[in-house]
């Protein structure tokens, strides 16, 4: 069976990388306009550069969680595929083989000018570090505002899939809280989530726990499907 798993923040919580509505959340402590934007970024290109580079130092001591090692592993029984809100790279490091970032990687860089200028960036980015064309790198990140360039490749994901699996998103942000209305109609859906931004239904099957806890249980169950 064809497997879509929908992730965001809430997956990476406990592997302790913060969330962004939660409770001192990520954007408690800033203006996602200023640090998050296209016009934050013209405005003020160090303090985003800055937020993004705080990020991304966190993010090379964090390691992934079971909740990623248990979707990595379901791809050794179903055909698997991960659509994550998130930017950081711990499906990849669980083992997940394919990946797709809605809102972009926050270990790759690009130039300001190009899309598709993409490149592997472990570093701090600063003002001043520019491409080979003499271009100002930025975080290769779909801020606010910005088109998501995937969103058809899941579009087509989630259509073409018998379960759709929903782990730790807040559903709020567009287009990607949409791709659940793109389900077949007899699809099972799983959400795992501790505050549910979903009702059950006879199709919906709801987790409200964190998602250590919450994934394996709903493998177990799919395990049981056949
Ligand atoms: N396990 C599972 N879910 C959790 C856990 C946990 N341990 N802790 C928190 N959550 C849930 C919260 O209940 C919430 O529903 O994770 C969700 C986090 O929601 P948001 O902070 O809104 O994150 P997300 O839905 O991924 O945001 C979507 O918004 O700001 C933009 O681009 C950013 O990709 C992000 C997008």
């Amino acid at each position: 069976m064809k497997i879509s798993v929908l992730t965001g923040a809430g997956i990476s919580a406990e592997s302790g990388l913060k969330t962004f509505r939660d409770s001192n959340g990520l954007w408690e402590g800033h203006d996602v306009m200023e640090v998050a934007s296209p016009q934050g970024f013209d405005k003020n290109p160090a303090l985003v550069l800055d937020f993004y580079n705080q990020r991304r130092r966190q993010l090379l001591e964090v390691s992934p969680n079971k909740a990623h090692d248990a979707l990595a592993q379901l791809e050794s029984t179903h055909e698997v595929v991960v659509i994550t809100q998130n930017v950081d790279d711990l499906h990849e490091r669980a083992g997940s083989s394919r990946v797709v970032h809605l809102h972009g990687e926050l270990l790759k860089a690009r130039n300001v000018v190009s899309e598709t200028s993409v490149q592997e960036w472990k570093n701090d980015i600063l003002v001043g570090d520019v491409c080979e064309n003499g271009h100002q790198l930025r975080p290769h990140i779909v801020w606010f505002g910005e088109a998501v360039p995937m969103m058809d490749v899941a579009i087509n994901l989630v259509e073409s899939s018998d379960i759709i699996m929903i782990i730790g998103t807040s559903m709020q942000v567009y287009p990607a809280a949409s791709l659940l209305q793109y389900a077949k109609p007899h699809a099972l859906i799983y959400f795992i989530d501790p505050n549910p931004a979903i009702n059950p239904s006879e199709r919906i099957r709801i987790y409200a726990e964190n998602a250590t806890t919450g994934v394996p249980k709903a493998i177990s169950e799919i395990n049981q499907l056949r």
